[in-house]
């Protein structure tokens, strides 16, 4: 994946004295690689011979991650000065290239999708996927809650809405992706589903990992306290029982899947699933 990225950063020819850099740069940063891993399972498990088309789906679903972590670290939403170990955008240029980067990471995404060499019915599904799960009514829409409701307390069942939404979709859409791909259709809902199950710990976890310290995590933490998040609404004790309790849940739904599934799955996640275990009571400060 790393190198289908470097070989297809962004290119811009203007006058411009640093755009095209700032483009690229949360890019080439790096990062766990988290949601186009999860594509490339599905795709590694039933067509191997179809991962190095899907790695232009897999760049697209990281292009929009990437835009809202841009996005979700600018003064006006998080205000976050480190991001993926290097200082954030705003900080290293200025807003409007920040907001500008991520405005284009978006819309890049879509432009890569649509140069996929796959069939054009396979590529407007996965258009369709990506775009709902991205937009209105999936990401934005949880990072618009996450932001109104801050200082706002949240209930349990509409902060795990909040999370679904911000986090959940993403990675849903990313292993439902995965199922158009290889044409396994019958396996998209159980996939998604699953997938909103992870994205919730997933998101769960990184609210705890916002109590390390950030040489540890390489973004800002410490940013939280007056977010709604698993830790100010449950405590950290409480979240982490919710963790895990969702950890053991996802494996046990791991070993029901195909068995080249559950293979390739597990690979990826058993870096994951209790990555919550390094955060230690004492941590919380609250
Ligand atoms: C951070 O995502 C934001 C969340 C949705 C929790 P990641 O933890 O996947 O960030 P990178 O891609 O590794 O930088
Ligand atoms: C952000 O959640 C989720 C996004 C959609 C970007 P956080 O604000 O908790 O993510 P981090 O902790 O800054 O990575
Ligand atoms: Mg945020
Ligand atoms: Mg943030
Ligand atoms: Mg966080």
């Amino acid at each position: 994946m790393e190198e289908f990225i470097k070989k297809n950063l962004i290119k811009v020819k203007s006058f411009h004295p640093f755009f095209e850099k700032a483009l690229n740069e949360m890019l080439i940063a790096g990062g766990k690689r988290f949601r186009p891993s999860l594509l490339l399972s599905v795709v590694r498990a039933y067509e191997p011979m179809l991962i190095d088309s899907a790695k232009y789906a897999a760049f697209a679903i990281e292009l929009i991650h990437t835009y809202s972590l841009i996005h979700d670290d600018l003064p006006v939403m998080d205000n976050a000065s480190l991001r993926r170990g290097h200082p954030t955008l705003h900080v290293t240029y200025d807003e409007v290239t920040a907001t500008l980067v991520g405005d284009a990471l978006n819309t890049y995404a879509f432009e890569v999708l649509s140069k996929a060499p796959m069939h054009n019915d396979i590529k407007i599904e996965l258009i369709k996927i990506l775009a709902e799960n991205a937009g209105p009514n999936g990401m934005v829409l949880g990072q618009a809650i996450d932001c109104y409701f801050e200082n706002k307390k949240l209930n349990i069942n509409e902060l795990k809405f909040l999370h679904l939404n911000k986090t959940g979709k993403l990675i849903a859409a990313s292993l439902k992706m995965g199922t158009i791909i290889v044409n396994k259709t019958e396996l998209a809902d159980k996939l998604y589903d699953f997938g909103l199950k992870l994205g919730l710990l997933f998101q769960i976890q990184d609210d705890l990992l916002d109590l390390l310290d950030s040489s540890e995590t390489g973004k800002t933490t410490g940013v939280d306290e007056n977010k709604n998040t698993f830790v100010t609404i449950l405590g950290i004790d409480e979240a982490k029982k919710e963790a895990d309790k969702l950890a053991g849940e996802i494996e046990k739904e791991l070993n029901e899947f195909d068995e080249s599934l559950k293979v390739e799955l597990n690979k990826l996640l058993e870096k994951y699933l209790y990555r919550h275990s390094k955060v230690k009571s004492e941590k919380c400060k609250m």
